[in-house]
């Protein structure tokens, strides 16, 4: 089912667990995100966003991602990702996404809040929640390049910011990039949290690949309720069609790599989802 409303993000803020945004390029990374949410009886959030939308179309990719909710007995959200327009904003709300990322953190302050302002009216009069970003998150969304943390989230500004645009929840710069680094960035917990007493509203961490588990956890004691997850995916999907390529000799089978694709996302997904959602608070395993 669609995972619609602001419900299991505040629920997990409050319980100091998050909820997964995972990103699909398509079929096989959708499914895998879905059956993460099957398998661990946690909400996920597939993101199919602008960057995604370059590779696969927005409408195709839109409806894919909605299809594959809707059908779900788990709780699925739809999420656009990073968008810099109200052009596609207006008509992923219009397709039915549960949420928005609108993303101004490259406008002059004024403009960021005059744009995130009119994407969170949009989403709430379409019944769905808004993220806002302030400062940029450095690293390319889809491939992994060895970027470093540019500006960081001031909590003063952060509190202005929530307050005028009513975003209801933000993406904060800690120290943290998109992508895999060849060392973790370091971040700036004291910073989250500072964040997070500015501002009152559940904080997204982007860029959380590579970060280790240790580090992700402290985060969600500090107000991070929404976690985003990309390269992590990407390689295991990568590695497991690599991997089944020998077998689909002379290169007939399509179905063999993709199933391993396919199953190679939604083990990397449970893991984190269960991670984030302290199964093992429950007896669950993360492994
Ligand atoms: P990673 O690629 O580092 O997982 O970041 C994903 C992300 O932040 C998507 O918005």
């Amino acid at each position: 089912m669609l995972l619609t409303g602001t419900g299991a993000l505040l629920a997990a803020a409050a319980d100091r667990r998050a909820v997964p945004g995972f990103v699909a390029y398509n079929l096989e990374t959708a499914q895998g995100i879905v059956a993460a949410a099957e398998t661990s009886g946690l909400p996920v959030i597939v993101q199919a966003g602008s960057s995604a939308f370059r590779h696969a179309g927005m409408l195709p990719l839109a409806q894919l991602a909605l299809g594959l909710a809707r059908a779900s007995d788990a709780q699925v959200g739809v999420h656009l990702d990073h968008s810099r327009s109200l052009e596609e904003i207006a008509a992923c709300l219009d397709l039915g996404y549960s949420s928005v990322m609108v993303d101004g953190s490259h406008l002059a302050y004024e403009e960021n809040v005059a744009l995130t302002r009119s994407a969170v009216e949009r989403a709430h009069d379409a019944g769905a929640w808004a993220e806002g970003e302030l400062a940029g998150i450095a690293g390319d969304e889809d491939v992994s390049t060895d970027a470093a943390p540019a500006a960081m989230t001031d909590p003063g500004q952060a509190a202005d910011f929530v307050s005028r645009t009513g975003v209801d929840a933000l993406a904060v710069a800690i120290g943290n990039v998109h992508g895999f680094t060849a060392r973790p960035p370091r971040l700036d917990l004291g910073r989250c949290a500072a964040v997070r007493d500015a501002t009152g509203v559940p904080l997204v961490l982007h860029g959380a690949s590579g970060l280790g588990d240790e580090v992700l956890l402290a985060c969600l004691d500090l107000g991070v309720a929404k976690v985003n997850v990309n390269a992590e995916l990407r390689r295991a999907f990568l590695e497991a069609v690599g991997a089944a390529l020998p077998a689909a000799m002379p290169l007939s089978d399509l179905v063999g790599p993709l199933t391993a694709g396919r199953e190679a996302v939604a083990a990397a997904a449970v893991r984190t989802t269960r991670l984030l959602g302290r199964a093992e608070r429950r007896g669950g395993l993360v492994t």
